[in-house]
């Protein structure tokens, strides 16, 4: 099937390349995780692997990288570079590892958990007692307005309006802090650090929807999301709306203040 319908499998071959947003919001979870040579780590959620090779260089301990999506994990194996890396094709709700790992890294991709507490119990058995979980992902329903512009653009256009009524978000988007850290309470964990940050970067028209391609578009254009039937006409006018309101979203110098709500929490087992 062409184009994104089939979700992360569909735009596997491009992430490395576009992931832009994703990798620098990981750097920030890598230095509050605070990973020494001995620790054995699991990237929940990896998609093609290339914050697990940077988590690699990181430690001598096991490093394994973890992802649901076929596509994103045959990426991540042929990337590997010679690597020692094992990756595996498991959902965080099926993730069934006692005891074996000191650090779970969970970068941009906790927000599509279809059921987060028993993820999280899942990852609470996995860690080693003191064991500690990181997570950064796009919080609050507002999780980034330029997003919702260009999507209300698509709710009211006549060539969408009908079939994006059928739209059923899949994301978790919690709004405050003390809830995302409730949840991880709730599975056992203790919460030393949890805080949403704003974060505002300039691009181009084009890469905002580079950065809109890489990950929102795998829930918006994804059939699994909808009650009502995509075809190609509604997928080709979806890309033109958004792309369209990006562009009346730049100032007078051609750039776009790209508004992100970001959770970055550490939980302790
Ligand atoms: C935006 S990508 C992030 C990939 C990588 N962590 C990064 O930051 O570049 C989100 C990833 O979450 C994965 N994902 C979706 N549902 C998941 C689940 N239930 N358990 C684990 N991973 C999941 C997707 O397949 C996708 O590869």
């Amino acid at each position: 099937m062409r184009g994104v319908r089939m979700g992360f499998n569909g735009i596997a071959s491009r992430y490395e390349r576009d992931s832009l947003i994703q990798k620098s919001a990981a750097d920030k979870l890598i230095s509050l995780l605070d990973i020494r040579r001995d620790d054995a780590v699991l990237d929940l959620g990896c998609g093609t692997g290339s914050l697990t090779r940077k988590l690699r260089a990181l430690t001598d301990g096991k490093v394994m990288g973890m992802d649901p999506s076929e596509g994103m994990i045959h990426e991540a194996e042929s990337n590997r570079g010679g690597l020692d890396i094992i990756f595996k094709v498991e959902t965080a709700e099926r993730l069934a590892h006692d005891d074996s790992f000191t650090v779970i890294f969970c970068n941009s991709a906790f927000q599509w958990f279809r059921d987060p507490l028993n993820a999280l119990k899942n990852c609470y058995r996995a860690l080693h007692r003191g064991g500690r979980m990181g997570v950064q992902a796009p919080a609050k329903k507002e999780y980034c307005p330029n997003f919702l512009e260009a999507i209300d653009a698509v709710a009211g256009d006549p060539r969408t309006a009908t079939i994006f009524a059928g739209f059923r978000p899949p994301w978790l988007f919690l709004d405050a802090a003390e809830e995302y850290a409730s949840l991880f309470k709730q599975a056992g964990f203790i919460v030393p650090f949890a805080k949403i940050e704003t974060v505002s970067t300039l691009h181009s028209p084009g890469e905002v929807m580079t950065i809109f391609e890489s990950g929102a578009a795998a829930g918006y254009l994804n059939q699994e999301y909808y009650s009502t039937k995509l075809d190609e006409a509604y997928e080709r006018a979806f890309r033109e709306i958004v792309r369209e309101s990006f562009h009346n979203q730049a100032n007078a110098q051609g750039k776009v203040e790209l508004v992100f709500n970001r959770i970055y929490l550490v939980a302790v087992k």
